[in-house]
């Protein structure tokens, strides 16, 4: 099955800003293999975000600060081969286009080419990420913006704790959000602001806004894939709902072969070829 609102077709930068004219919630979720990518298409996401989430829920990572864009690109080759008919975006990994415009595009230039995907996302609302983003869309390539929590700033911003919470901070992520909207992205991800923040921003563009930990007054929402499907048990922010009981069902099944191996019935006789020495 492919994306995009359930139309049959693979979503685009324009299908989404129909989606968010029309009313239809987007829906997004991070993979970060061939597998998930598949389960992720067959279950109808409009979007697959290749997040540099990666660096903790994959490789064990701290932070996400560690992250390279080898990885990434590692990483979302085998999205795109397990979910070909869905639109698909990498999160740019710090330091890979915050030094300046001329980097970031080169970066970019090489996801696109390397990893097939359809936009890069970047965190930030300054001058100088809108900058970027800028020259990023001029040369052709869709820029899905991230602002409120940006892990990759988690040490500046004290820790992973919700933002704009009053006037003058909510003000300040309200101009991020309309300087990202101006400077050409996409969409924007909105993490961890106060729910009425978030609406309000969402009813101020044109670009649609994806939620994580932002209410239902976004015009889609985010998560990512082991925290929906309830495979990280220590996980537990207030902003998660967990669809499915992975974990539980993951452990039970190693648990199982484990015993059957251990008793011997496993492998049993419907799981052996050819015939036994000696007989006929
Ligand atoms: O890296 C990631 O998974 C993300 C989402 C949480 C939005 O940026």
């Amino acid at each position: 099955m492919s994306s995009s609102g359930g139309s049959g077709r693979r979503a685009s930068v324009r299908g989404f800003l129909e989606m968010k004219q029309e009313g239809r919630k987007i829906v997004a979720m991070t993979a970060y293999d061939f597998l998930f990518a598949r389960l992720l298409e067959e279950g109808g996401v409009d979007l697959i975000l290749v997040g540099d989430s990666l660096g903790q829920v994959v490789l064990g990572y701290d932070s996400t600060i560690p992250v390279t864009l080898d990885e990434m690109i590692h990483h979302a080759r085998a999205v795109r081969k397990g979910a070909a008919g869905t639109f698909v975006v990498l999160d740019m990994p710090f330091l890979t286009y915050q030094v300046n415009a001329e980097e970031a595009l080169r970066n970019a230039g090489r996801v696109m080419k390397e990893a097939g995907v359809e936009a890069v996302k970047l965190e930030g609302g300054s001058s100088t990420t809108c900058d970027t983003v800028r020259a990023l869309v001029t040369a052709g390539i869709p820029v899905m913006g991230h602002i409120g929590l940006t892990p990759q700033s988690v040490h500046a911003l004290g820790g992973y704790r919700v933002q704009g919470r009053g006037e003058e901070a909510a003000q300040r992520i309200m101009a991020e959000a309309k300087a990202l909207e101006a400077a050409g992205a996409f969409s924007i991800v909105l993490e961890l602001i106060p729910g009425p923040l978030a609406q309000e921003i969402s009813a101020a563009l044109t670009i649609p806004t994806i939620g994580i930990g932002a209410g239902e007054g976004c015009d889609g929402q985010v998560l990512v894939l082991y925290d929906a499907l309830g495979l990280n048990k220590s996980f537990k922010p207030k902003f998660l709902k967990r669809f499915a009981d992975l974990h539980e069902v993951a452990v039970e099944g190693v648990r199982a072969y484990a015993r059957e191996v251990r008793e011997g019935t496993y492998p049993g006789p419907d799981h052996v070829f050819g015939s036994a020495p000696g007989s006929s």
